[in-house]
C-alpha cells in the first residue's frame, strides 16, 4: 500500500489538516486514530501518525531511519539543538555522557536542596486560596534552579527565559536572540565558577562536557513546563480527589495523569528513507509522529480509558510493551525522567489537603501539552 493510501481525517480545501492542526489539534489526531492505528495528515508535509506498540517501538528503535533532524523540535528554537537534536550513531554516546547527572544516584545527593527551595516557594506562595498552575510553575523553577545551579540562577532571567514555552504557538517559535545571549552569558559566568570553584550540582557536572552549557539550557526548556504541567493537574486531581491526597498513592496518581494528559503529547521524527512499516511504503522525507495521548487513551489497550483511575496502577500493574510512553522510550528515553519523579514526589508530599474552588482543566496542546487553567484550590 502507498502513503497516499492511508486513512486520513476530514481535510479542508487548500490547507489540508493545517488549519484543523492549528485550531485543535487532539479532536484532528482522535478523528484520525478511529479510523486505524496509522493514519495519514497532510500538513504542508507528507505525515504519518501510528499509536499502536508496534509503531511506538518501530518509531522509537529505529534510529537509522526515523531521525530527530527536521524534526518538530527543529522549529522551536527552545528545543533546537544538543542532545535533543543529535541523531545517531552520535546520540548513544552523548547520552552515555549526560545520563550520570540525571540518573538517581546523584539525584539524591540533590534532594535537599530541592526540599529547601521549594519550601521557601510554598512559604511564600500557599495561600488558603490559590492557582495550582501559578504555584506548579514556581514550584517547579524553584526546584529547576536548585538542582542545576544550587539556586544561584537569578529567578527572574530564569522565569523571563522559560514563561514563553507556556504560551500557545507561534510565541515559541520566535527567535529571542537577546534574552538566549543572556541567558547563556549567566550561565557561561556560572559554569566557570564551578570549573574553578567545583560545585557537584547539575550545572558542575554539564560545564565538564563540551557543549555543556547548550545543553543546560535545552534541558531546563524540556523539563520545565512539562513537569510543572504534570504537576498543576496533579494538585487539581488530589483537590477533585481527596482520596488520592496521600504518601502511598501519590505515585498512582501521578502516573495515571500522564497517561491522560502527557504533557509530551506528540513526538516527531523525519525519514531519512523510505521505509515499510505494516504493509505501507511511507516515503523518505515525511514527518512521523507517535502520540502518547492516543496510545494512552487507546480502548484496545486500556480499560475506561478516559476515566482517572489511579486504582489501575495499583498492585504492580504493568501495561503492555510500548503502550505508555509520556517519557517517550528506547535510546531516546526522556533524560530527566527521573529528575521529574524527584520534583513531583516532593512537590505533591509538601501539599496541604486541598478543595477544588474553581477551574479549567480543559487540555491545551501547544508545545505541550498543559492544562487550560487557572485551577483554584483551597487549602485546608
Ligand atoms: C513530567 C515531566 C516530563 C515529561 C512528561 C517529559 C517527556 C519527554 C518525552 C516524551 C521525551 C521524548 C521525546 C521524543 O521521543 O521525541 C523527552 C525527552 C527529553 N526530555 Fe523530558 N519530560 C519531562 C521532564 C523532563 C525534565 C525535568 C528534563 C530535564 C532534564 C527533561 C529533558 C529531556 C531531554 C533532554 C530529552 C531528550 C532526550 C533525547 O533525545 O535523548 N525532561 N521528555
Amino acid at each position: 500500500m502507498k502513503f497516499s493510501d492511508l486513512p486520513q481525517p476530514r481535510a479542508l480545501p487548500f490547507s489540508g489538516h493545517l488549519q484543523r492542526w492549528g485550531g485543535a489539534p487532539l479532536a484532528l489526531i482522535e478523528e484520525g486514530a478511529r479510523l486505524g492505528p496509522l493514519f495519514g495528515l497532510n500538513l504542508g508535509l507528507n505525515t504519518v501518525v501510528g499509536y499502536s506498540p508496534a509503531w511506538n517501538k518501530r518509531l522509537l528503535s529505529d534510529l537509522t531511519a526515523f531521525r530527530s533532524a527536521g524534526s518538530f523540535s527543529a522549529v522551536v528554537p527552545y528545543l533546537a539543538g544538543g542532545i535533543i537534536l543529535t541523531d545517531a550513531p552520535g546520540h548513544a554516546p552523548r547520552r552515555q555522557q549526560l545520563n550520570p547527572g540525571f540518573g538517581k544516584q546523584h539525584l539524591d545527593t540533590l534532594q535537599d536542596r530541592l526540599r529547601s527551595a521549594l519550601s521557601a516557594h510554598n512559604a511564600r506562595f500557599l495561600k488558603s486560596e490559590f492557582d495550582a498552575l501559578a504555584w506548579a510553575d514556581g514550584a517547579v523553577l524553584s526546584m529547576l534552579n536548585a538542582a542545576y545551579f544550587s539556586g544561584d540562577f537569578p529567578a527572574e532571567l530564569l522565569h523571563a527565559f522559560l514563561a514563553p514555552l507556556r504560551s500557545p504557538f507561534p510565541t515559541p517559535a520566535w527567535p529571542r536572540p537577546l534574552l538566549f545571549a543572556r541567558v547563556d552569558a549567566e550561565l557561561r559566568r556560572l559554569a566557570e565558577r564551578r570549573l574553578h570553584g567545583g560545585g557537584d550540582d547539575l550545572l558542575a557536572l554539564l560545564a565538564r562536557l563540551p557543549g555543556g552549557v547548550r545543553e543546560a539550557r535545552i534541558s531546563l526548556a524540556a523539563g520545565h513546563d512539562t513537569t510543572t504541567h504534570t504537576l498543576a493537574w496533579a494538585a487539581w486531581a488530589l483537590a477533585e480527589h481527596p482520596e488520592w491526597h496521600a504518601p502511598q498513592t501519590h505515585k498512582a496518581v501521578i502516573k495515571e495523569l500522564l497517561r491522560l494528559y502527557p504533557p509530551g503529547w506528540m513526538g516527531s521524527r523525519r525519514l531519512s528513507e523510505d521505509t515499510e512499516f505494516g504493509g505501507v511504503t511511507l516515503p523518505k522525507g515525511a514527518l512521523a509522529l507517535y502520540s502518547p495521548y492516543l496510545s494512552g487513551r487507546d480502548p484496545a489497550l486500556w480499560e475506561r480509558p478516559g476515566e482517572f483511575r489511579p486504582q489501575r496502577w495499583l498492585k504492580g500493574f504493568k501495561p503492555p510493551a510500548w503502550s505508555y510512553l509520556p517519557f517517550g522510550g528506547g535510546e531516546r528515553l526522556c533524560l530527566g525522567m527521573h529528575l521529574a519523579h524527584l520534583m513531583l514526589d516532593l512537590a505533591l508530599a509538601s501539599l496541604p489537603p486541598l478543595r477544588a474552588v474553581r477551574g479549567d482543566p480543559t487540555p491545551r496542546p501547544g508545545v505541550t501539552l498543559g492544562p487550560a487553567g487557572p485551577l483554584v484550590v483551597r487549602a485546608g
